[in-house]
């Protein structure tokens, strides 16, 4: 075990003495995007992918035999064809130049059969992990059938750190357990944010799921400067203000009936109201900012621009009878504004969840124009992650200008939230 210089500790990272000439299983996260194309499914978006390359091509110059192990989306304890990992093993392969093989079975004696007739040096990837009950399970007899494909245990999926899945939290008792290059990458990353941020250190949170971001708001709402709300989240703070979000996607108990997220949007504005940041050096504005105005229509699918109107939400509600309809689809000019002014002046931004539904070209003003904002300025050090967000990223062609693309979505968020995720735990072995 390594120490950084906060409180976080490192698992060890994965070292030659330790694969050298053995059968080494890699929990990767290949749960990537698939689109048909033709008879085949391709991989949309290779990014995780790509993360995975330094550690395979190290094994592989020290003659270990890799066997790469991994889930693809959620298919209840079921063979779905659809969910298979085999076009996953032919993309490696042609596209990004690693020799791939494949084997339909996650575990049992044929599947050891075939990875003992590897030659080493090889790499195989197995079939999807959540075909098989014991994965999302946890059950150990599940993560003992895992332990016989290999001698040693690499962590390389940061990304379903966060999931007590028996290959990410079981596997690792059972052989010597270390932790990828991008693993390591992505620890020392995130908790350079929680540690030492260059200030001012801004927040930007949008997007829909409010369940899986409010506790990394609340934890970063205490170490940051300035939280920027946009997206479905804006909303229950809206709502939580006694704003008027009209017909607006509102995430409260009724969607999810464990937690009331409009009363945790209340305490969280509560609890920061009298802090403020400055503006400017002198405009002293809440820690915790959400939209002062809205470009709403009748629906998130409209296409025409003369059918959406601005929604100022510092003015009164006069006309609120003809509003009735609106649906908040993207943050408005002011508020667009207002956060280029607050991020252009941030030494450190981390942004999590579009400000609008930006694959619609008339709502996509808020995310693309504060995603130039940040790109654009090299004095901020910038880190981007959800599969939303580097979806947007990538399609305004921003992605090469953030310092910093999280291959984690909820994994990042949970990290963020001052949370020791499962996966890293499991293998903080000395
Ligand atoms: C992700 O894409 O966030 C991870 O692979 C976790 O997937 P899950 O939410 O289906 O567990």
């Amino acid at each position: 075990m390594m120490k950084t210089n906060s409180t976080t500790v490192l698992p060890r990272l994965v070292t030659a003495e330790a694969v050298k000439d053995k059968t080494v299983i890699v929990r990767v996260d290949y749960n990537v995007p698939l689109i048909k194309k033709g008879q085949n499914m391709v991989v949309a978006d290779d990014r995780r992918l790509r993360a995975s390359l330094e550690t395979i091509n190290f094994l592989k110059k020290r003659s270990a035999k890799t066997v790469l192990i991994s889930h693809l989306g959620r298919p209840q304890d079921r063979h779905q064809p659809q969910l298979s990992l085999a076009p996953i093993a032919r993309y490696l392969t042609t596209k990004l130049n690693l020799d791939c093989l494949f084997y339909d079975q996650a575990v049992g004696p044929s599947a050891q059969k075939t990875i003992k007739q590897m030659q080493f040096g090889q790499v195989i990837l197995l079939e999807n992990l959540r075909f098989e009950k014991g994965e999302q399970k946890n059950e150990p007899r599940f993560a003992q059938r895992l332990a016989q494909l290999g001698e040693v245990y690499v962590n390389e999926a940061f990304a379903n750190c966060h999931r007590q899945d028996a290959s990410i939290v079981s596997l690792p008792q059972y052989l010597p357990a270390y932790a990828g290059f991008n693993l390591i990458r992505e620890i020392k990353t995130l908790t350079q944010l929680l540690d030492k941020p260059k200030r001012p250190f801004v927040v930007m949170v949008g997007g829909a799921k409010i369940a899986d971001k409010v506790a990394a708001i609340r934890h970063l709402a205490n170490l940051a400067d300035s939280v920027l709300l946009g997206g479905v989240v804006a909303n229950d703070f809206l709502k939580a203000d006694g704003l008027e979000v009209y017909r607006s996607l509102i995430e409260d108990h009724q969607q999810k009936k464990d937690q009331d997220y409009i009363k945790l949007a209340h305490q969280l504005l509560q609890t920061h109201r009298l802090e403020k940041t400055l503006l400017d050096d002198c405009i002293p504005l809440p820690k915790i900012m959400y939209p002062i105005d809205m470009l709403a229509a009748g629906d998130i699918h409209e296409t025409d621009r003369a059918k959406t109107q601005i929604v100022d939400l510092t003015k009164g509600m006069a006309d609120k009878d003809e509003r009735v309809k609106l649906v908040y689809a993207d943050i408005g000019p002011k508020t667009i504004e207002l956060y280029q002014k607050m991020l252009a002046g941030a030494g450190t931004v981390f942004w999590n969840g579009p400000m609008g539904v930006w694959e619609n070209p008339l709502f996509s003003r808020g995310t693309r124009e504060l995603a130039q904002a940040i790109g654009q300025n090299n004095s901020i050090y910038s880190v981007a992650g959800g599969g939303d967000t580097i979806s947007a990223l990538d399609d305004m062609g921003l992605t090469q200008k953030f310092s910093y693309i999280s291959t984690g979505g909820g994994a990042s968020l949970e990290f963020l939230s001052g949370q020791q995720l499962p996966g890293i735990k499991a293998i903080l072995k000395v």
